[in-house]
């Protein structure tokens, strides 16, 4: 007992110097042991497959697997696994379409399109006016979509689905093959359309300073993108 309360104590101490909730249950941080790593007793070890699950892949395109995709396959897999939500001229969902209605909220849908809109009055987001990096297209779809079977796609059919949505926004040729080298070549429109700026910081005082580099009254482009 005198030892639970003793560690229940020094789990308290800690959690505030972690700001970690857990940290509170009483348990004290396991120690390594000769320079090993500490060791707890459960799980197992990961496999580069399940870790890559959740691993971005960065826009310079590091740790693309291998695989490739062309536009014919991408519209045949685009057909059976997106269409119902995404629209057969990659529009977007609208009026009785299959959209769950937790997702209607979320933007429109629409894939391409838009080029050229941002700096007006009614700015349209799309992959193809927005994005910079192919790479991050690939990597969103493998990971993300359908949103009903997250990372169910092989990686050659999210290649041949890069090609496909990218050959329909006119950005590559509908005869392009994409595999993990001709990805990195691709120049998005909007690529130079971001700005290096420092996000809003927080002052002690609690006031605001926004970046002197953002263009007044638009916050879009002139924005770091979060994807
Ligand atoms: C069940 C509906 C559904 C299906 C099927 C689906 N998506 Fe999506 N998709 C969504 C939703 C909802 C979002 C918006 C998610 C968000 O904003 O967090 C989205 C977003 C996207 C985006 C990002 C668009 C943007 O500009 O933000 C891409 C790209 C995309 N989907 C591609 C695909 C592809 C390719 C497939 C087929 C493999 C697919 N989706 C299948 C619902 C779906």
């Amino acid at each position: 007992m005198s030892g639970f309360s003793a560690r229940l104590a020094f789990g308290a101490a800690f959690a505030g110097v972690l700001m970690g909730s857990f940290m509170a249950k009483a348990q004290t941080p396991p120690q390594p042991s000769g320079g090993d790593a500490p060791r707890y007793g459960f799980g197992t070890t990961p496999s580069p497959a399940e870790l890559s699950r959740f691993h971005a892949i960065p826009p310079d395109g590091r740790g693309l697997p291998s695989g490739s995709g062309t536009y014919v396959r991408g519209q045949a897999v685009y057909a059976q696994q997106c269409v119902k939500c995404h629209g057969a001229k990659l529009e977007g969902w609208g009026k009785g379409m299959m959209m769950p209605p937790e997702h209607a909220a979320m933007g429109d849908g629409r894939l391409i399109g838009g080029r050229g809109s941002l700096r007006t009055a009614n700015p349209v987001f799309t992959v193809e006016s927005y994005w910079p990096y192919a790479t991050t297209l690939w990597d969103y779809i493998k990971r993300t979509m359908p949103t009903t079977a997250p990372g169910s796609l092989s990686d050659s059919d999210v290649y041949a689905l890069v090609a496909y949505l990218l050959g329909e926004a006119n950005i590559i040729e509908k005869s392009a093959v994409v595999n993990e080298q001709t990805l990195l070549t691709v120049a998005m429109p909007n690529r130079e359309g971001f700005i290096d700026g420092a996000r809003p910081q927080p002052e002690p005082t609690g006031t605001v300073q926004t970046s002197p580099t953002r263009p007044s009254g638009q916050s879009q482009p002139g924005t770091t993108m979060g994807r």
